[in-house]
């Protein structure tokens, strides 16, 4: 029922379900390029099935088609419950939706045939860019023009995470995609050398903390105060946990670029700001566990806040590694090696992924006029299995990454190089046997998620909720 007495669920019921949809293709992908480490032969010769493809079509489906619809599913239920508003416009957010889905579709198809600009993050070329700036335009018009129709005064948290999400990925798209198109799929970039690899590296390190943070902490301040029936620990720190992390975030990209033809001190800078980093992000984690002051109880039985609490660890422990990997002496061990991709998956999985989950595990019921999901068993059978997945992927990556660093640097007496590269990639392969059962593991558990949800959704009604009458009822 579209009127303008309910909230619009539609939309979120799209974007969830294609969460789903697109967290499956995307660790499918992620589990054979795992695959492709240890049997190369697993590209079969074909050249849209080599690695060199597969891989950014990796990162871009499991970052913007899966953490993407998450993201727009629930900032799109949370604006308006807390507003007390329906979606701006319906129309437009029907944009965003088959939009979104299209620039999907054309990644998935580009990127296989080796259509790429071969910047990380931002590999899509530039007319996908002109309808990725299109649906964003629509995206914030719906989401700040919800925020100008609420009928609450105030604005809850969780509304300015992704407000300053969906801000500051505008200015990023447009400033780092500049480009000069010299025919339909190629064009080049408008900077060239260094202030290519800085205006690039301030992108992707924000691409991190603002596709992959912000966001995700707007749904940690609504979705974790939810389940655990309690109100923020402290309103006041979420404040500053805001303000000090939007701005914070903005100056640490050079660490991506250590020891390159980047000045001295923009690097130095950039090392000093992440490491400034660590305050507000322990500053939000302390401030989503301790939210269930009064509930820890509840852990023991229920697996969403099981979730939910976990991606909060594994958030305190990526926003401890990360400063530390950003030490110049430290990153001079770490950089190239394996120990960075088990830092890129305990955010991406054991955080994103797993804060994701645990809001549709919320989410998806409550779209479909059910009070839970079909089994809670199978939540449970979820959370283990991907908890286990998540920490056999990383370890494994540290040990592997260590050892990689290592074997770099080793060196004889007389000078000459104790290791030859090929001997550390030998060594690689137990490592690499593990992440790939860690990411089945974690896979699993995604198929786990889908089966539970398709018994829960299918025959229910997909039903609306009413908006509350303005005299002080609460979201
Ligand atoms: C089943 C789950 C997953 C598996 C098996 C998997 C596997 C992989 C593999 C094998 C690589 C390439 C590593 C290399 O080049 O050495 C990779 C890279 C990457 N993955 Fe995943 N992945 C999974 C889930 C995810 C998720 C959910 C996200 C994000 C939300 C993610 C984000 C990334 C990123 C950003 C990179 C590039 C890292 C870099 O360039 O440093 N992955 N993944
Ligand atoms: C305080 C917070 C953080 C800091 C200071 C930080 C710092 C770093 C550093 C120093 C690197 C290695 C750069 C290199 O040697 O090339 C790195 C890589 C990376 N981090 Fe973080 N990190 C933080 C949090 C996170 C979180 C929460 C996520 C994911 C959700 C994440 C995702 C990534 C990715 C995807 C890369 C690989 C980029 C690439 O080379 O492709 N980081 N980070």
């Amino acid at each position: 029922m579209e009127t303008q007495s309910t909230y619009n669920y539609k939309v979120v019921r799209q974007f969830a379900i294609m969460t789903v949809v697109w967290g499956i293709v995307g660790m499918l992908v992620g589990v054979l390029i795992a695959a492709q480490l240890i049997w190369p032969e697993l590209n079969f010769e074909t050249p849209w099935l080599t690695y060199g493809r597969l891989r950014p079509l990796h990162t871009n489906a499991v970052i913007f088609a899966f953490g993407g619809s998450a993201l727009f599913a629930t900032s799109y239920y949370a604006v308006q419950r807390t507003s007390h508003a329906r979606l701006f416009s319906d129309g437009l957010a029907a944009f965003t939706f088959w939009g979104w889905q299209a620039i999907i579709v054309l990644a998935a198809i580009t990127l296989p045939l080796g259509i790429t600009t071969s910047k990380e993050y931002a590999e899509l070329e530039w007319p996908i860019d002109l309808l990725i700036t299109a649906v964003w335009v629509a995206y914030a018009v719906v989401f700040f023009g919800t925020i100008l129709k609420r009928k609450v005064p105030h604005i809850y948290v969780a509304n300015w995470f992704f407000g300053g999400f969906i801000l500051t990925i505008a200015l990023l798209h447009v400033v780092n995609s500049l480009e000069i198109p010299v025919s339909l799929w190629k064009s080049y970039s408008v900077y060239s050398g260094a202030q290519d690899a800085m205006v690039q590296w301030w992108y992707g390190h924000n691409a991190v903390g603002f596709f992959l943070t912000a966001g995700f902490l707007g749904m940690m301040y609504y979705f974790i105060p939810k389940q655990a029936g309690r109100p923020v620990y402290s309103y006041r720190l979420s404040v500053v946990h805001f303000w000090a992390l939007i701005f914070t975030y903005m100056w640490a990209g050079p660490h991506h670029l250590h020891y390159t033809a980047l000045p001295d001190w923009t690097q130095s800078l950039g090392m000093v700001f992440s490491l400034v980093l660590l305050a507000p992000s322990w500053g939000g984690m302390i401030n989503g566990i301790m939210t269930l002051s009064g509930a820890w109880h509840k852990l023991r039985t229920d697996p969403i806040l099981k979730f939910l609490v976990t991606s909060l660890s594994f958030y305190g422990m990526s926003t401890f590694e990360g400063p530390m990997m950003s030490i110049k002496t430290v990153n001079a061990l770490s950089h190239y090696t394996d120990w960075t991709i088990g830092h890129v998956h305990s955010g991406a999985l054991g955080w994103v992924a797993m804060v994701s989950i645990g809001s549709l595990y919320y989410l998806i019921p409550r779209l479909f006029g059910k009070t839970e999901m079909y089994s809670v068993g199978l939540i449970t059978a979820h959370f283990w299995v991907s908890t286990i997945g998540v920490v056999l992927y990383i370890a494994s990556m540290w040990i592997a990454g260590v050892m990689q660093g290592l074997m770099w640097r080793a060196v004889n007496a007389d000078g000459t190089l104790t290791y030859s590269f090929a001997e550390a990639v030998k060594n690689m392969y137990p490592y690499y046997g593990i992440r790939l059962l860690g990411g089945v593991l974690f896979f699993s558990g995604m198929l786990i998620m889908a089966y539970n949800v398709w018994k829960t959704v299918s025959g229910a009604k997909a039903q609306d909720a009413a908006i509350p009458a303005p005299a002080g009822a609460r979201a």
